[in-house]
């Protein structure tokens, strides 16, 4: 219970690796409030908050709206630990990607952290420190084809967490970030199984990874025990890329 006093926001906690990351931030003791867009897949997430032993609660918000980012980082108040895992991955070549999905990108995954950043790092400053974890990907280092725009704005948001761990450690905010492989979610459910696994036979490892395992290294860079890490980006990628 070593988070026990503690306030996380996780955003995109409604599924997939967010959600996994809520549960286990519960089950360290912390106060979590759950953001996502769907409130129906938001309570059931605080129920298994609540089931894991501490208090949960919804907070909806669209993060490509920048309006509705600040409204999002209002409601949540003080906030000791800030997961910004909500995320988009539309892979398509790039003579195919529109105007509205390179927005789209952008604004999700990388202006909706820096703006949740902006707004409640000082907060953490002002109450002795905190920690922020930003979800990449493999993506942004592994040329991948097709995911030209998501590994822009996930590239751009690795370089943002070493920036923000220079920029706030004498305020006592630690900045990391976790880059995941393959991972089963309800975002990759709806992509071509064979694309993902044919990605899984990229790593090491020869599989996809469970999105509890990618929210155990969120979880610890968060915590007291990563004490000493800032401005890292973990891979939890399976060994990602092994040829051969
Ligand atoms: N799964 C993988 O293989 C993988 C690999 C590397 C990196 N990642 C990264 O890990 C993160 C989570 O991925 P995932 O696969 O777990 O995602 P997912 O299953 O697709 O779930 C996406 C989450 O983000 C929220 N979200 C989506 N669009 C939103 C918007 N416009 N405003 C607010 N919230 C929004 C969704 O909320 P609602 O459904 O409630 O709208 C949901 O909670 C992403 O940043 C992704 O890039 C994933």
């Amino acid at each position: 219970m070593e988070m026990s006093g503690l306030t996380a926001l996780v955003t995109g906690a409604t599924a997939g690796i967010g959600r996994a990351v809520a549960v286990r931030l519960a089950g360290e003791g912390a106060e979590v409030v759950v953001h996502g867009r769907d409130a129906e897949r938001g309570a059931a997430v605080v129920g298994e908050t609540e089931e894991a032993g501490r208090r949960g609660r919804f907070a909806g918000a669209d993060l490509t709206d920048s309006a509705d980012v600040l409204r999002l980082a209002q409601e949540a108040g003080d906030v000791d630990v800030l997961i910004n895992n909500a995320g988009v991955y539309r892979f398509l070549p790039t003579s195919q990607m529109t105007d509205e999905l390179f927005a789209l990108h952008m604004d999700l995954n990388t202006r909706a952290p820096y703006l949740l950043v902006r707004a409640l790092a000082p907060g953490m400053a002002e109450r002795g420190g905190g920690t922020i974890v930003n979800v990449s990907t493999m993506a942004a280092t592994v040329p991948t084809k097709g995911a030209g725009m998501y590994a822009a704005s996930k590239a751009a948001l690795e370089q943002l967490t070493r920036v923000w761990a220079a920029e706030y450690a004498e305020e006592g905010i630690r900045v990391n970030a976790v880059a995941p492989g393959p991972t089963r979610t309800p975002g990759t459910g709806d992509m071509d199984a064979a694309v993902l696994e044919a990605i899984a036979a990229t790593t090491a490892l020869r599989r996809v990874a469970e999105p509890e395992e990618v929210a155990e290294a969120v979880v610890f860079l968060a915590s007291p025990r990563a004490s000493y890490i800032t401005g890292v980006v973990l891979e939890v990628a399976g060994g990602r890329p092994a040829i051969g």
